[in-house]
């Protein structure tokens, strides 16, 4: 069955803890948390302290996406505050291999994210690394833009690699995530999808996340 991980980007963070308990009890699988230092990408979001003071009111694995230049060192303090996943975008980290066993000496799972604009081709030397590969359908920094088509292709791409290589990971895909496009999504072989403004702009969390697993017919 495909994951939804409800993008907390999207909720009222002067509720947060009420909110993420909202999506649990709504069915969601990951608890996904943007993190962004104004350098990466156009945006500040949430830091370690905010990682920390979730982890107690959900018992769904925090999915960790650092938009932040130099990961490495944001790590092990990110693992700290009970992240379940960390992933880390191929265009921050020149040593991209070192920084996905860094995550993993750390007790967590790693995943690699790429840019709209950044070939597959630039991960596949880590896919046997990973245990989850992020593709990335709008250009990171805010939520509720429009999910960018091509990403199809490229979940197309990596699906294929996973199962001629017989690898396990995961394919996740972040932005744009509706009911029109998360069947584009499963169809091409995505296992779990992040949905911020699709979720939390309705006040129904469980119907919105029911209508989201629906229409991607997985
Ligand atoms: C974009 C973030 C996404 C975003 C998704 O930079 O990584 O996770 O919050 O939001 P929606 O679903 O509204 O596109
Ligand atoms: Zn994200």
């Amino acid at each position: 069955m495909i994951k939804i991980a409800p993008s907390i980007l999207a909720a009222d963070f002067s509720q947060l803890g009420k909110e993420i308990q909202d999506v649990e009890k709504g069915g969601a699988d990951y608890v996904h948390v943007d993190v962004m230092d104004g350098h990466f990408v156009p945006n500040i979001t949430i830091g370690p302290l905010i990682a920390d003071s979730i982890k107690p009111h959900t018992h769904l694995p925090l999915d960790v996406h650092l938009m932040i230049e130099n990961p490495d060192q944001y790590v092990a303090v990110f693992a700290e505050s009970g992240a379940s996943i960390i992933t880390v975008h191929q265009e921050t980290c020149p040593h991209l291999h070192r920084t996905i066993q860094l995550i993993k000496d750390h007790g967590v799972k790693a995943g690699v994210v790429i840019n709209p604009a950044t070939p597959v081709e630039t991960i596949r030397d880590v896919i046997h690394d990973v245990d989850l590969v992020l593709l990335m359908s709008v250009n990171p920094g805010f939520g509720g833009q429009s999910f960018i088509g091509h990403t199809v292709k490229k979940i197309e791409q990596v699906a294929a690699w996973r199962k001629q290589q017989q690898l396990h990971f995961e394919i996740e895909v972040d932005g744009g995530i509706n009911r029109e496009t998360a069947i584009l999504c499963t169809k091409a072989g995505a296992d779990v999808l992040v949905a911020g403004s699709a979720i939390f702009s309705k006040s129904d969390r469980k119907q919105a996340i029911a209508g989201i697993r629906q229409a991607a017919g997985k």
